[in-house]
């Protein structure tokens, strides 16, 4: 077969099922083949005309054109999507290309490395995959982190192993009691034997659940331990990840994994080990047991367990395969829910409740059916086992009673031997089933070790130096950026501030006028050229150090579950009450928060929902200025509140712009009239840069906005230089 140019890796088929497909692009055909590597679908490269990723809600899916018309060739959730967008360009090289090679060196230069087997862009630097051998990278990460409680599992291990073996005891002293019953000893001798064995055998029980609570409270202190620092560690990682992170996924997943998967662990790791450890021990003390009363009877009960294996073998995929759709039907469920929740507004507004209803409904309904098909095959195992186990004893007592009354046993031995044989099929009936949970487990630590070992995307250098007193000097030189990569959203962008000039940056919706700030701020690298502040760049500075001289107020305005005062000291919590007050006035919101019943104390609500949009832009513009940076950005920061009071904003802003180099996005025209420099940005091009006058006179873009501007308001909206100097 011709080697693979490239793999893709999709997870629904055409009947909207789980199942786990991949395309392959070969270099004179596209493959797509199933879980067992047959193949669906063989499409000869000479008839693509192109092939398109198509995006849907919670995932996507991969159509190509061809003479015939469109052929969908492989369909995903969104686990897949990114992998796939990041892969597009290579799909279309592979379109585009009449002939090539399929040397992989050329491939190691990508930026994105994408694995060869699963397609997806490799998230660490080293050169295997992470969830190509993601099963066994989870054991060892798991093993790894269990080494800090080194101490406490030898402890545990200890009192498993005295468990196992105190279990074994009962049975051989009901033994030594039936055999003492049925010898044809004295009654004196009978009876004290009686005693003593009885009392043994009390003895034993309590030892038992001594070592019970001991295995209990071991187990709980790991366990717990185990919660809170997979906790820690995965917000930690969730706090050092870089946007694209946060770009690529639903967001609301992680609240799950940090609450249900941590949970699995922990649970794993305080009963799943012990029971894990004492249930391979004990079945091999009881064989040992068994081999012991009689060993032919003994491997005359093994010979079925090989098929067992098997068939639970078998069973194993399909079980990971179900626990994975189940856990996706219940994010799915999950994240419904916190959207519903935070656009309850909209959905409201638009009657759409009972749509949302239905929508609810259908996704509930999936994950029920799942849940259930999955209780269905453990319902539907666990009496399968039991009745196997139960012939087994039946032939046993039938074969073990002859041997009694052949002479060759005696009475006692049969009944510990059927004893020991149930106990011995108790732990494979418990570890033949623990398939599907273990699959539980694997998959919450897969999911928790992702998110912490995925390495932050935006890094600094290794000799990246503390800022000294920063001048605000900003330089683009010929930057370009696109969050996708099959999609530029700004080109060649050379760009020179000076320190403490402000900037007014303009131009159409889309035309990447945040996404210049976001490098700024370095919460995206550029793909091309750098930027420098004071003439140093952006890596080489610490990203702390960078964003605690940036004060930003965002495009939307996000505000914490606090109150005003705290909000606003949000980057300066030592902040003195004077100087909150100072920022609030300076961003005209003094007066308003005053006239709450509870001023600066009054609570915000989650995300600021008992504010106005004015109101809390306003806290934002305060918290920004609070910060008192030698560089200020305000995108669209005064979009939400009316003219009257963004000109007294902006009144009282000329004191903060002093001496500090600004940068103002704004698309009411009016806003800008402070600037030194206007900066026309369109389609991610710079294409005009100059004062009013000069753009007005170029009839240009900037002409063209202006105009559109002035006829959607039926007024003047830029009141010229020389009123404003008035
Ligand atoms: N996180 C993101 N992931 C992918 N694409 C994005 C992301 N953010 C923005 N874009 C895309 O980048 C382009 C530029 O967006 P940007 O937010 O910079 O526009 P803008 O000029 O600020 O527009 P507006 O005036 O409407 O705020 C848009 O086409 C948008 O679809
Ligand atoms: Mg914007």
């Amino acid at each position: 077969m011709e080697e693979a140019w490239l793999t893709l890796q999709g997870d629904l088929n055409r009947n909207m099922q789980f199942e786990q497909l991949q395309v392959l692009f070969t270099a004179s055909k596209l493959l797509v083949l199933d879980r067992e590597g047959r193949q669906i679908l063989h499409i000869p490269k000479q008839n693509v005309e192109n092939i398109r990723l198509i995006e849907a809600l919670g995932g996507g899916y991969l159509v190509a054109s061809t003479a015939k018309g469109p052929v969908e060739i492989l369909r995903f959730t969104e686990m897949h999507l990114d992998s796939c967008r990041k892969a597009l360009s290579r799909v279309e090289q592979w379109v585009s290309k009449d002939s090539f090679t399929t040397d992989k060196r050329n491939d190691l230069k990508d930026r994105n490395k994408t694995c060869a087997h699963c397609g997806r862009v490799m998230r660490s630097a080293k050169d295997s995959c992470m969830r190509c051998n993601r099963k066994w990278s989870t054991v060892s990460h798991l093993l790894q982190r269990s080494r800090a409680y080194s101490a406490s599992m030898i402890v545990m291990g200890i009192i498993v192993i005295l468990t196992v073996l105190v279990s074994l005891a009962p049975p051989y002293i009901i033994k030594w009691i039936i055999d003492g019953i049925s010898a044809p000893v004295g009654m004196g001798g009978v009876s004290s034997h009686l005693l003593w064995m009885s009392g043994l055998l009390a003895g034993i029980y309590i030892l038992q659940a001594l070592l019970q609570m001991i295995e209990g409270y071991t187990a709980i202190s790991i366990g717990g331990r185990f919660l809170g620092e997979l906790r820690r560690d995965m917000f930690h990682a969730l706090m050092k990840q870089s946007m694209r992170f946060f770009d690529n996924r639903q967001v609301s997943q992680y609240i799950g994994r940090i609450n249900q998967d941590t949970d699995t662990i922990k649970d794993f790791m305080s009963q799943g080990i012990v029971h894990l450890t004492s249930q391979l021990l004990s079945a091999l003390f009881i064989l040992g047991m068994l081999f012991y009363l009689d060993w032919r009877m003994t491997l005359m009960i093994l010979i079925p367990l090989p098929p067992l294996g098997l068939f639970v073998m078998r069973l194993w995929p399909k079980v990971r395969e179900m626990w994975y759709s189940q856990w996706q039907s219940s994010i799915h469920v999950q994240n419904m829910v916190g959207e519903a929740l935070q656009g309850i507004r909209i959905i409201k507004a638009f009657s759409k409740e009972n749509d949302e209803k239905e929508r609810f409904d259908k996704a509930n309904s999936r994950f029920v059916n799942r849940m259930i098909s999955i209780q269905n095959l453990w319902m539907f195992m666990t009496p399968v086992l039991t009745l196997f186990i139960s012939l087994f004893v039946a032939l046993i007592w039938f074969a073990g009673g002859r041997k009694v009354l052949e002479g060759g046993m005696t009475v006692g031995t049969l009944s510990a031997y059927a004893t020991y044989l149930i106990m011995f099929f108790g732990p494979v009936k418990w570890l033949a089933q623990s398939a599907s949970w273990i699959n539980e487990v694997l998959g919450s630590a897969e999911r928790i070790f992702e998110v912490i070992h995925t390495p932050a995307e935006v890094t600094d250098d290794e000799e990246a130096q503390p800022l000294s007193k920063v001048r605000g000097e900003i330089r683009y030189n010929h930057v370009g950026f696109g969050y996708a990569q099959d999609r530029r959203i700004l080109h060649g962008i050379d760009l020179h501030i000076a320190p403490g000039e402000m900037i007014g940056l303009i131009g159409p919706s889309g035309a990447g006028k945040s996404t210049l700030i976001h490098l700024l701020c370095r919460f995206y690298d550029p793909d091309e050229g750098e930027i420098l502040l004071d003439g140093r760049r952006l890596s080489s500075i610490r990203q702390e150090e960078l964003r605690k001289n940036i004060g930003v107020v965002f495009q939307e305005t996000f505000l914490f579950d606090g109150t005003i005062a705290q909000n606003i000291a949000y980057g300066n919590p030592e902040a003195e009450a004077q100087d909150i007050i100072q920022a609030a006035m300076t961003a005209n919101a003094h007066d308003f928060i005053c006239r709450l019943p509870h001023g600066y104390e009054t609570k915000v609500g989650e995300r600021g929902h008992r504010l106005s949009g004015g109101e809390r832009q306003r806290i934002a513009i305060a918290r920004a200025v609070l910060l008192d940076p030698p560089i200020l950005i305000l995108d669209e920061a005064t979009s939400s509140v009316d003219v009257e009071t963004e000109a007294a904003i902006q009144e009282a802003m000329d004191k903060v712009i002093q001496g500090r180099t600004t940068i103002v996005i704004a698309h009411r025209l009016s806003t800008l009239q402070r600037a030194d420099r206007l900066l026309v940005l369109e389609g991610g091009r710079l294409v005009e840069s100059g004062s009013h006058e000069e753009l007005l006179n170029r009839g240009g873009v900037y002409h063209r906005l202006l105009h559109a501007a002035q006829g959607a308001s039926g007024r003047e909206v830029w009141i010229p230089m020389q009123e404003v100097a008035r």
